[in-house]
């Protein structure tokens, strides 16, 4: 790993972190971007069934045209990296197996794919993508928070066009997109903290 700062805490990534549409060239390295996203994927799901999957877009060209399929925001093109952050249920589903933790019982293993399964039978495809994208915005939780925690600032960003963005990666048709990130060195300090009081959001009941 080539972490160039200790790892903030928690709290301090949470305190830290804003979103940065202005970055310095400087590329992140495979190690630290393995890091990162090893972190996300500890992210919780329901059934642990880690529905989402990454492309790391590197090659200014296709950052290029990525920006254009996210009307041309320019964090795309400008940041050193852009991670797209898709969830697939489809090879969630066919790939079960691989969620079974190590040491259980092959009928309790069978159990629970089949549980698993039978609750997906009754859903429809597109159904079942939606829920699997939900679980993607978890890991997008866990992913700036793991940037920030090592040094890295982001912008998530959901203004892009899903079609043209699977169209350029090649990515199936029935995959979500829960969020483009860009990702690098942050050139701006970002906008200070502006969110509602816990008061206006929580009661004890
Ligand atoms: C799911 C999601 C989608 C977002 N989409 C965009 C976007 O397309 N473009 C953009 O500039 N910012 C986008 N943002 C950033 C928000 O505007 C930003 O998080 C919010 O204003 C709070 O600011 P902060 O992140 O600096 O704390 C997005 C954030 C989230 C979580």
């Amino acid at each position: 790993m080539t972490v160039a700062v200790a790892p903030l805490t928690v709290s301090q990534a949470v305190e830290h972190r804003r979103s940065i549409r202005a970055y310095s060239p400087e590329p992140v390295s495979h190690a630290d971007l393995e890091e990162i996203l090893r972190l996300t994927g500890l992210a919780p799901s329901a059934w642990n069934l880690q529905p989402w999957r990454f492309v790391i877009v590197e090659d200014p060209a296709l950052r290029r045209q990525l920006a254009d399929a996210a009307y041309g925001q320019a964090q795309v093109a400008g940041a050193p990296a852009v991670i797209v952050l898709y969830t697939d249920m489809a090879d969630t589903l066919e790939r079960l197996d691989d969620v079974v933790r190590p040491g259980t019982e092959p009928e309790a293993g069978e159990r629970f794919t089949a549980q698993v399964r039978g609750v997906f039978a009754k859903q429809t495809g597109a159904e079942r993508e939606t829920w699997a994208a939900a679980q993607g915005y978890i890991a997008l939780g866990y992913l700036v928070l793991a940037a920030e925690s090592l040094g890295y600032s982001t912008s998530p960003m959901l203004g892009f066009d899903p079609a043209g963005v699977k169209k350029l990666l090649g990515l199936p048709e029935h995959v979500r997109i829960p969020a483009l990130v860009a990702i690098g060195r942050g050139a701006e300090a970002g906008q200070p903290h502006h969110r509602h009081p816990v008061e206006r959001l929580a009661r004890y009941a």
